[in-house]
């Protein structure tokens, strides 16, 4: 199928208290967003639609085209909204109209490897509506109400959800078109419009950088020499 990547990047970056929008956050002699864009350019792509925050749309597509090789004519740039969702509607909106298949990813997961995106390219193509790449939750969790713990909660049957998240073109603008709360992933988005959503394995280095400590940790593994 022909896949589109909406890599959104507009978010401010307050967490991360670096003072300019997280996507332009140098790791290392590189910010994020091109980080993250070298691992998007590793997959098998028709379209790259970048989602800046509004007025650094320049910005972001300087980095693409640092990134982008002999791709550079699949790069869209557009402007984010105030959440995430919003973002993603943006991007959505400048997707080519032959695009079938449509992953979402937060450019903060800088280090995702080239093989999470193609577990959830794959799971798409083997007929799945949506894919999203997780991770079992290593930490025992509760259900607390104020400071109260009202009840232990089984963590087999949980698990940490990632980007990129892949799913059939139609299902996620149908999905949008629907939406009424805001959600904190496309997934719940879709879910919520009744359709199934496949799991996929993720990958730790798929963590996103949101605070210091996540940059610092970004740091040091570019800094490790390659295993
Ligand atoms: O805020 P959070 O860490 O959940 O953001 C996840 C991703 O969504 C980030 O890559 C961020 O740039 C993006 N985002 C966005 N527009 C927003 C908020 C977040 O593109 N308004």
């Amino acid at each position: 199928p022909r896949v589109g990547v909406i890599v959104v990047a507009a978010g401010s970056g307050t967490r991360l208290g670096a003072g300019a929008p997280k996507a332009f956050v140098g790791i290392d002699g590189s910010s994020i967003l091109r980080h993250a864009l070298s691992g998007v350019f590793a997959a098998p792509l028709a379209q790259v639609v970048i989602v800046a925050p509004a007025g650094r749309e320049g910005d972001a597509l300087s980095e693409a085209l640092a990134t982008a090789g002999d791709r550079r004519e699949l790069v869209s740039v557009v402007a984010g909204g105030d959440t995430r969702q919003a973002s993603v509607a943006a991007g959505l909106a400048a997707l080519w109209a032959d695009v079938e298949v449509v992953l979402v990813h937060d450019a903060a997961r800088a280090l995702t490897p080239a093989d999470v995106f193609e577990r959830v390219i794959a799971a798409i193509d083997g007929g799945a509506a949506g894919a999203i790449p997780v991770l079992p939750v290593i930490d025992t969790l509760k259900r607390v109400t104020g400071d109260e713990i009202v009840a232990a909660v089984d963590r087999a049957e949980l698990a940490a959800a990632q980007t990129p998240q892949g799913f059939r073109r139609d299902v996620l603008d149908t999905a949008y078109a629907a939406a009424a709360a805001d959600f904190t992933d496309d997934a719940a988005l879709v879910a919520e419009s009744g359709h199934p959503v496949a799991a996929v394995p993720g990958h730790p280095l798929a963590f996103k950088i949101t605070t210091a400590a996540d940059l610092d940790r970004a740091r040091h593994l570019l800094a490790e020499p390659a295993p």
